[in-house]
């Protein structure tokens, strides 16, 4: 994947996927499956850190996963999420945020919302950084939204929603990620932009779809969101690896003659 190959994939109907990822070891599982693009996601605040909200992560920790990850997969398209309020702090603190994690080994940066900061992504893609946008259910804004909840269900917010993905198209995005929005909503911003959406409960319209890869693994414990599919039962898999090694300690099954050293 490379940025030219996008407008080709969306006249080409050939679905993009994206997976998070935000360390060395998986990301070098992720450059060998058939997997798009990495997104080094600020839902590493919630799946590597333990936060309840993406909101702490610091742009230094966000460009940490990202350095680990383009080590595992020197090869793959690395979108970095540029992490709650990076943006906000005037133009100054907005290149050092993104300098940070295109040094890092990012090929593009994502960003959350585009209302105040239409101008800044203008100047970040005149830069010469692609940007990805990220509309719907944009998790940094949890407080303000009041909760983790589908966006877009009102006349008023389809009609604001449909207007903030043209915003982004027309400041420079290159794609647009849109999270927990109704199927009809998705598709109809699918059908007027240029650039590729990419959903994520958003249905199967869209031109891609991503999913966090500790939730498709199925390692996440606890709720569930219905978009979610988990690709494999990792929680409890991992689980009986350990308890195997454990008994096998126990019982003196482990090591065997064959994993010591004589002598
Ligand atoms: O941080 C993240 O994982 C994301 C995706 C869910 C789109 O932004
Ligand atoms: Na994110």
């Amino acid at each position: 994947m490379n940025i030219l190959n996008f407008p080709e994939r969306k006249k080409g109907r050939e679905a993009i996927v994206m997976v998070t990822c935000y360390d060395y070891t998986m990301a070098r599982i992720v450059a060998d499956s058939a997997i798009d693009m990495i997104l080094v996601g600020d839902s590493a605040a919630m799946v590597m850190h333990g936060h309840d909200t993406t909101l702490p992560i610091s742009v230094d920790e966000m460009a940490m996963h990202v350095r680990a990850v383009r080590r595992g997969a020197p090869e793959t398209f690395v979108v970095a999420d540029l992490p709650f309020l990076a943006t906000r702090k005037g133009l100054e603190a907005a290149m050092d945020a993104v300098e940070a994690v295109m040094k890092a080994g990012a090929s593009a940066v994502k960003i959350e919302g585009i209302e105040g900061q239409a101008d800044l992504v203008r100047h970040i893609v005149a830069s010469g950084v692609p940007v990805m946008g990220h509309l719907g259910l944009t998790p940094q804004a949890v407080n303000q939204l009041g909760g983790f909840r589908v966006q877009g269900r009102s006349e008023d917010d389809r009609a604001r929603l449909m207007r903030e993905a043209r915003e982004c198209q027309a400041a420079g995005c290159f794609a647009l990620v849109l999270e927990c929005v109704p199927e009809s909503l998705a598709e109809a911003i699918t059908r007027s932009l240029d650039i590729v959406t990419i959903g994520i409960g958003a249905g199967d319209r869209t031109d891609g779809q991503v999913l966090v890869m500790h939730d498709l693994l199925g390692l996440t414990d606890g709720f569930k969101p219905k978009f979610v599919r988990q690709y494999m039962d990792g929680r409890a898999q991992v689980c009986q690896a350990l308890d195997q090694y454990a008994s096998d300690v126990r019982e003196r099954a482990f090591p065997a003659p064959e994993e010591r050293y004589a002598g």
